[in-house]
């Protein structure tokens, strides 16, 4: 694809009827209609290289996957990725509303581990879960809906360069102490914010109001778990300050997510339930 001469000119690219929905650290954000359908389009703004080089690693890694509950890059260019638009909320969106039942906040996590499952067995990390960057297609809380964005903080084995190398950006509340001080590419750092994650639906907040105190070492204080006891030993281990201590990969935290439901009497999407 050809770059456009000024990245504002949508129509340089075909895209039609689009509206700017954010411009941020140099990023514009916009939906809109190309080739007859509703796409959600990322323009980089500036000429600075290192932007440029994290904007292109972005894309790389989006074009990697191929999974339902992935939002998919659909075309990309120079200075622009083009991905369907998913019409619904974001699970932070959700959240502010009050916390989430256990079996909607079990279920999207379980959507969230589906996804996850397939990045990391394609050697990509994350590194940027949390609710602001999870979708639910449609409005539904329910793990079939979940649709994971933003691949700009991700670590992948097979790129040759690891561009977020030595740079401690992410979200205090749901990153791991690990990734804190630097670890890259360990999919148990993304197990770690999947716990957060699943804190943060059931509580209303992350459980360490003083994140960087925790991540240094300072504070162990945390809060109270939240949703039943049954789900408090998962909670718990995917809290753990060691990645020993958690489970090791998503599809283990599938498996202790479904005992948990199992006990409360819940049933998960990928028991073959589909979302009502
Ligand atoms: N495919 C999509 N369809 C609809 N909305 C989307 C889509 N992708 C992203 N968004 C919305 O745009 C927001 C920002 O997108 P994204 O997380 O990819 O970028 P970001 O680098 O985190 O930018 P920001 O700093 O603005 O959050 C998301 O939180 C979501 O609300
Ligand atoms: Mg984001």
């Amino acid at each position: 694809m050809q770059k456009p001469a000024d990245p504002h000119l949508t129509d340089a690219w075909g895209l039609e009827r689009s509206r700017v929905l954010a411009v941020r650290g140099g990023i514009q954000s916009e939906v809109g209609e190309w080739g007859g359908d509703t796409v959600f389009v990322k323009t980089l703004l500036t000429d600075e290289p290192e932007a440029a080089l994290r904007f292109d690693h972005e894309g790389q890694i989006a074009a990697q996957l191929d999974h339902p509950l992935i939002v998919p890059l659909i075309a990309c260019g120079p200075n622009r990725l083009i991905f369907p638009f998913v019409a619904g909320p974001t699970l932070r969106d959700r959240v502010e509303g009050g916390p989430l039942s256990p079996a909607e906040a079990l279920s999207v996590t379980w959507g969230v581990l589906n996804a996850l499952a397939h990045l990391h067995d394609r050697g990509i990390t994350h590194h940027d879960l949390k609710p602001e960057n999870v979708l639910l297609a449609g409005g539904q809380v329910c793990g079939e809906r979940v649709r994971l964005i933003d691949f700009g903080m991700s670590h992948s084995r097979t790129l040759p360069h690891d561009i977020h190398s030595g740079t401690r950006m992410g979200t205090p509340h749901f990153m791991a102490p690990e990734q804190f001080r630097g670890v890259r590419g360990d999919p148990r750092s993304d197990l770690y914010s999947v716990g957060v994650l699943l804190f943060d639906c059931l509580a209303g907040h992350p459980p360490h109001e003083d994140a960087l105190g925790w991540l240094v070492g300072l504070s162990q204080d945390r809060a109270p778990l939240p949703g039943p006891p049954e789900l408090h030993p998962l909670l718990h281990a995917a809290l753990s300050r060691d990645p020993q201590d958690r489970p090791q990969t998503a599809v283990q935290m599938q498996t202790l997510l479904r005992d948990a439901a199992h006990s409360l009497g819940l049933d998960l999407p990928d028991l073959g339930n589909p979302c009502p």
